[in-house]
C-alpha cells in the first residue's frame, strides 16, 4: 500500500524531473531530444503519482461537508484535476520529434508555467492535505517561526505558535481531543492576523497579494471545518489540528509571508523595524 512517505519521496522524483526539462534557447538538437525523453518520463510519473495518490486520499473527499477533512480534500481534487489536464496537454503538444526544437522559446514559458503548478500543489499537499491524511504521526521538535522583521506580525506569530504549544501539550498529555473553545479561539486570532496581513499588503500594493489571500482562505476553511466539527457534534482531533497547524504555519511564514516581507523591504515600506 502506498504510504504518504512515498506520495513524499515521488514528489522529490517529480521536482528533479521537471528541473531536468529546462532547456537553453540554443539547445543542440540532441539536447531537444534528450529533453523530450525526459518529458515523457515526466508526464508518466505524473500520471502514476496521481494513480497512487488519490486513493490514499479519497477518504478526505468522503468526509462530511464542511469539515476540515472535507475542504482539504475537495480543494486538492480539484487542483490535482486541473494540473493533470495541464500535464498531459503539455506533453502531447511537445513530446511530438522535433516540437522542442521548432520553438524551444515557447517551451520554456509554458515550462515555467507548468513547473510553478506543480510546484504549489506539490507544497499544499504537503502543507495542508497531507497532515489531515496521515496516520501514525510522531511529534516534531518545536519549530520558531521565522522573523519578518515586522513587529506587529512577529508577535502575531509567536502567539499562534504559543497556542500551538498549547496544543503541543494536550497531545503530550495523551489527550486525543482538543476542546472546541480552544479551536475557535485559534480561528479568531488567525483570523486578526489574517486580516492584519491583508490590510499591510492592500496598503503597499503588494502585487501578490491575491495569491496570499487564497493561502489565507484555504486555512480559513480548514481552521472553520475544525470549528464546525465541534459544533456539529464531531470529536476534534488533537493531533490532526496540531500537524495541520505545525504544516500550514511553518511552511506559510517561511515562505509566503516572507516574500511579502521581501517585498516591505524593497518598496521601502515604514512596515519594517
Ligand atoms: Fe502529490
Ligand atoms: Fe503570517
Ligand atoms: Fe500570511
Amino acid at each position: 500500500m502506498t504510504t504518504i512517505a512515498d506520495l513524499r519521496r515521488e514528489h522529490q522524483i517529480l521536482a528533479s524531473l521537471m528541473a531536468s526539462l529546462s532547456i537553453s534557447e540554443q539547445a543542440s538538437p540532441k539536447e531537444a531530444e534528450r529533453t523530450r525523453q525526459n518529458l515523457v518520463l515526466f508526464a508518466r510519473h505524473v500520471t502514476e503519482h496521481f494513480a497512487h495518490e488519490d486513493p490514499v486520499l479519497a477518504e478526505l473527499t468522503m468526509a462530511p461537508v464542511g469539515t476540515a477533512m472535507r475542504s482539504a480534500g475537495d480543494a486538492r481534487l480539484r487542483e490535482s484535476q486541473s494540473l493533470a489536464e495541464g500535464c498531459a496537454s503539455f506533453s502531447r503538444y511537445w513530446s511530438p520529434p522535433g516540437a522542442i526544437e521548432r520553438d524551444p522559446k515557447s517551451f520554456g514559458s509554458a515550462l515555467g508555467i507548468l513547473q510553478a503548478a506543480v510546484t504549489r500543489l506539490i507544497r499544499r499537499e504537503e502543507t495542508e492535505v497531507y497532515p489531515l491524511a496521515v496516520t501514525g504521526w510522531a511529534p516534531q521538535p518545536v519549530v520558531a517561526p521565522p522573523l519578518t522583521g515586522v513587529t506587529e506580525l512577529d508577535d502575531d506569530h509567536v502567539e499562534i505558535f504559543s497556542m500551538i504549544g498549547g496544543l503541543r501539550a494536550i497531545v503530550d498529555d495523551r489527550q486525543s481531543t482538543v476542546d472546541g473553545p480552544r479551536v475557535a479561539s485559534l480561528a479568531v486570532y488567525a483570523e486578526r492576523h489574517f486580516a492584519r496581513e491583508e490590510a499591510i499588503m492592500e496598503a503597499t500594493a503588494y502585487p501578490g497579494l491575491e495569491d496570499h489571500r487564497q493561502e489565507h482562505h484555504r486555512a480559513r476553511a480548514i481552521l472553520m471545518g475544525f470549528r464546525n466539527d465541534y459544533l456539529d457534534g464531531r470529536r476534534i482531533d488533537a493531533v490532526t489540528v496540531l500537524k495541520f497547524l505545525e504544516s500550514w504555519l511553518s511552511s506559510h511564514i517561511a515562505d509566503v509571508d516572507q516574500r511579502m516581507v521581501a517585498h516591505l523591504r524593497s518598496s521601502g515600506s515604514g512596515h519594517i523595524q
